[in-house]
């Protein structure tokens, strides 16, 4: 699919004519009481966790990042409103997966999570913000492009779960969650292209902050040994690492400025290699 947008009216346009397929038929319809027929290697479930907490997470970023210029645009923040809600729901679908499969899950999971999420990382989303409201508009590049990264990597996370795990009820589930995911990577590349297009310091600013200060979702917010235990579950060895590569980095590429940038594959295979797993 070869989408190429002029504008962000456009790419918001065609967002919005995305039918949602995390619906409520869709969810009643799943067979839940079939969950616990299937086997699922008892790896997988610290890693559905991590899934679930960094979803839910996603709302500490909207906010923080609605206050922003990037926020106040009007044609992102517009895309903003669904795709909190539909990240929200990713994350409450995985928890009742979990539920359904007999694991209980604390009442009020989601404000633990909220709760749980480390002041370190609140400071450096509020730095963040504070330089890009000093940066103003020229910003908004880098934070699509942020965005682009982190869905599209999400979105392979949960692939190779599908493949790795093999549930048939999960990858329902998932199936339906990674078209959703692909819509949000595609809004956020769309949207990065046209803003890094337009201006040499936007290109400069999303290489430099790429480069330097980007880390895999979800670390940084959850403790460190349950990231390198998620991403080296699903990205360990040469070919996790060729997986993000393929799917992620070359894609990161095409975009203006970031042109042979690598930073990705290198902080995620990092992180697998530090995971060992059980021989
Ligand atoms: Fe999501
Ligand atoms: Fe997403």
């Amino acid at each position: 699919m070869k989408l190429t947008f002029e504008t962000k009216r456009e790419v918001l346009e065609w967002y919005e004519k995305q039918p949602r397929t995390l619906t409520k038929e869709f969810v009643d319809e799943i067979n839940w009481k079939d969950v616990k027929n299937y086997p699922l290697d008892k790896k997988f479930i610290p890693v559905l966790f991590f899934m679930r907490d960094v979803e839910t997470m996603t709302d500490v970023y909207y906010s923080e990042l609605r206050r922003t210029p990037t926020g106040k645009d009007p044609h992102i923040s517009k895309f903003m409103e669904r795709w909190g809600v539909e990240e929200l729901m990713h994350g409450e679908i995985i928890n009742r997966f979990l539920n359904e499969y007999g694991i209980e899950t604390d009442e009020n999971w989601q404000q633990k999570v909220y709760g749980s999420v480390p002041a370190s990382y609140t400071a450096l989303n509020y730095l963040f913000s504070a330089v890009a409201t000093l940066v103003g508009k020229k910003f908004t590049g880098t934070h699509m492009a942020f965005g682009a990264i982190h869905e599209m990597s999400t979105m392979q996370g949960y692939r190779r779960m599908m493949e790795l795990a093999d549930h048939p009820i999960l990858n329902k589930i998932l199936t339906a969650i990674v078209r959703e995911e692909s819509a949000h990577a595609t809004f956020y590349r769309s949207v990065a292209r046209i803003e890094l297009k337009q201006s040499g310091i936007s290109r400069k600013l999303a290489r430099f902050i790429v480069k330097n200060f980007y880390t895999p979702v979800g670390t940084g917010a959850k403790p460190e040994n349950e990231s390198v235990y998620a991403i080296g579950t699903l990205f360990e060895g040469r070919e996790g690492e060729d997986w993000i590569d393929r799917n992620v980095t070359a894609r990161l590429q095409t975009l203006p400025g970031l042109d042979g940038i690598t930073t990705v594959t290198e902080r995620i295979a990092n992180f697998a290699r530090a995971h060992k797993s059980p021989a």
